[in-house]
């Protein structure tokens, strides 16, 4: 493995913008919380990189600083954010509409929030069929997509920014695989040329930031990343890329309560997961063909985490069914059900039953941010191509092609704080305690 050197980490001067295709619940409950925090108003709970320690060296050493501390990350008053959407409102109005903060507190950032104007969009309803609105862009693919890198170039400029990162907040869209369009970044770009029906708004966004030498995040399930064209382009720019769909809610437990069956090895042989859901997403969800995109990247979870090939007495058998309803009334607030039928000594069955009131945009929030900040350090340090290491913020995390994606969500966080240490040359942690390097060098002697 290369040896990275922290002193070959590019510092993180200057502002940072972070820029979100759509502006709704997620990225405006994000913006009004760094707001927010940066005014002292609140506290940065969930977010990994700025409440959470890593542990340096040994235990007896006590070296756990913050993460914030110990990487040379872009500190929150260097954000700057923008975003595009189809709906002109600005993200103080598109907060109030999404309803997931309370108006007092968005009053407090009021003036900053109102000053983020979304840029016309690039939208299908061939990929988003339930809402439509007036901000868009028009033109071939191609002019839309440099339309893009423009928007992205006076963005920057505009507001004296060194650095962005792309964090996709939009819309889920319809359910889609690669196709010979997608395979190189030569057949990508005679493809929005020729406006190919195939081509999806988030892969022009992508290709756009990429070409722009911007990171690019995927928070939704749809097809965006997961191409050879976006692959090489990320290569050939030395990019990072990373998705998909940020993990919250339901996921959130399933990847916690899984890893934990499985250590005990405790069989699972159904798992019923219900949610209602009233907010826009949900709505867009309500459509079969973008429904297919968050069940596909939702399902995936359990057979990785659980691995029934390993474990077929265990897991062979099991059932996982996943329902969203779109239900108005709960708006942002979700409620999520799930009965999970396990077995143990002597095959005895018992049951678990979940019900998780939970918020999701104030669980996706935090999430965009350590994203965004853990994407431009990773292109600071020439850290291109899929970070694996961000696993741990993805329900469906994206993987070089013939790997199968870590899911259990300890596993994720190990490698994520080992691969800090390592970045910044610290030795990685095995979590062998001392005493057994005591018995080794009795038996040596
Ligand atoms: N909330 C969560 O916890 C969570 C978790 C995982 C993934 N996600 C995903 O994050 C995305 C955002 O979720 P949300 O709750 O903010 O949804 P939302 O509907 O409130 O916001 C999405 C916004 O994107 C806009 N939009 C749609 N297509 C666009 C395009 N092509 N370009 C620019 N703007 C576009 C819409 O007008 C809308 O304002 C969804 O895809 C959702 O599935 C959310």
């Amino acid at each position: 493995m290369p040896i990275l050197r922290k002193d070959k980490i590019r510092p993180a001067t200057g502002k940072l913008a972070i820029l979100t295709p759509g502006i709704g619940a997620v990225a405006t409950t994000f913006m009004a919380g760094v707001l927010s925090i940066r005014k002292g108003l609140a506290k940065p709970y969930g977010s990994v990189t700025q409440m959470a320690t890593i542990r340096l060296g040994k235990r007896t050493e006590a070296n756990s600083p913050l993460i914030k501390d110990f990487l040379p990350l872009a500190t929150l008053d260097q954000l700057v954010f923008g975003g595009w959407d189809i709906f002109p409102e600005n993200a103080y109005d598109a907060a109030v509409k999404a309803e997931v903060l309370r108006r007092e507190h968005l009053d407090q950032v009021k003036a900053e929030l109102s000053a983020i104007k979304p840029m016309p969009a690039v939208f299908d309803t061939a990929f988003v069929k339930r809402i439509d609105g007036p901000n868009k862009k028009t033109g071939s693919k191609w002019e839309k997509a440099q339309a893009l890198r423009e928007d992205i170039r006076n963005f920057m400029k505009q507001h004296g920014c060194s650095r962005a990162v792309v964090v996709w907040c939009a819309s889920t869209e319809a359910y889609s695989t690669p196709i010979g369009v997608h395979a190189s970044l030569a057949a990508f770009e005679e493809g929005l040329k020729k406006n190919d029906p195939a081509i999806a708004p988030s892969q022009i966004y992508a290709y756009a930031a990429l070409s722009e030498k911007i990171p690019f995040a995927n928070g939704a399930p749809n097809l965006c990343l997961e191409t050879g064209a976006m692959r090489e382009l990320a290569r050939k720019n030395q990019m990072p890329i990373g998705g998909k769909d940020f993990k919250t809610g339901q996921t959130l437990m399933k990847t916690i309560l899984a890893p934990g069956f499985k250590s005990r090895m405790l069989g699972v042989s159904g798992w019923f997961s219900t949610n209602i859901l009233g907010n826009r997403d949900g709505e867009v969800l309500d459509d079969p063909e973008s429904f297919k995109s968050k069940e596909v990247s939702k399902l995936g979870v359990l057979d990785t985490v659980l691995q029934p090939d390993v474990y077929p007495d265990l897991y062979k058998n099991l059932y996982h069914k996943i329902r969203i309803n779109y239900y108005p009334p709960r708006g942002d607030n979700k409620e999520s059900w799930d009965n999970i039928d396990i077995f143990g000594w002597l095959n005895y069955p018992m049951q678990i039953k979940v019900n998780f009131l939970c918020r999701d945009s104030i669980l996706a929030a935090p999430i965009v941010l350590d994203l965004a900040l853990l994407m431009d350090l990773a292109q600071r340090a020439n850290m291109f191509g899929i970070q694996e290491w961000l696993s741990f913020y993805w329900k469906s995390p994206q993987v070089a092609e013939g790997l199968y994606p870590e899911h259990d969500l300890f596993i994720q966080q190990i490698k994520l704080k080992n691969t800090m240490r390592w970045l910044m040359r610290e030795d990685l942690i095995t979590h062998l305690g001392l005493e057994y390097y005591d018995m080794l060098e009795g038996q040596e002697a």
